[in-house]
């Protein structure tokens, strides 16, 4: 699968090793930076990210930050966009298969690796239910209207 992943500050060390096991999984990973951990804003990345997931230039999309929080508030302003501020494996499953997101957030100071690596496995290997859930979604994406 092709993953885009950005982080800010607070999850530059967790994207760093996000990216590592992406690749160890064997996705194709376009890193969007940041190079190193100096104070960025968080939607800067969110962005980044974002458009390549809108634009189909990859299939899923990680972001990281502090929390999580602000890189889903603001990569969900971008149209096409269904992120999800995840902290468990459960609720990652819950993200693909009720809601259909298509990008996961996570916290880089309040979830540990292990964790977080659970998530984002989980979160690109489950499908959307479809079924019930369709009529959902469509009515979610409406609101872009
Ligand atoms: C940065 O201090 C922090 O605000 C950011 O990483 C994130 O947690 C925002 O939601």
């Amino acid at each position: 699968m092709r993953i885009a992943i950005a982080s800010d500050h607070a999850g530059f060390e967790e994207k760093q090793l996000l990216v590592g096991y992406l690749k160890e999984l064997g996705h194709e990973v376009a890193d969007l930076g940041p190079a190193n951990d100096d104070r960025v804003d968080y939607p800067d990345f969110a962005k980044l990210v974002a458009h390549d997931v809108a634009d189909g230039k990859v299939d899923r999309g990680v972001l990281v930050c502090g929390t999580g929080i602000g890189m889903a508030v603001a990569a969900n302003k971008v149209h096409g966009i269904r992120a999800a501020n995840v902290t468990s494996p459960e609720f990652a499953a819950l993200a693909r298969e009720h809601n259909d997101a298509n990008i996961v957030t996570v916290s880089g100071r309040f979830v540990d690796d292990a964790t977080n690596r659970a998530i984002v496995k989980t979160f690109l290997e489950t499908e959307f239910a479809g079924g019930r859930h369709t009529g959902r979604v469509e009515k979610i994406m409406a609101l872009e209207q």
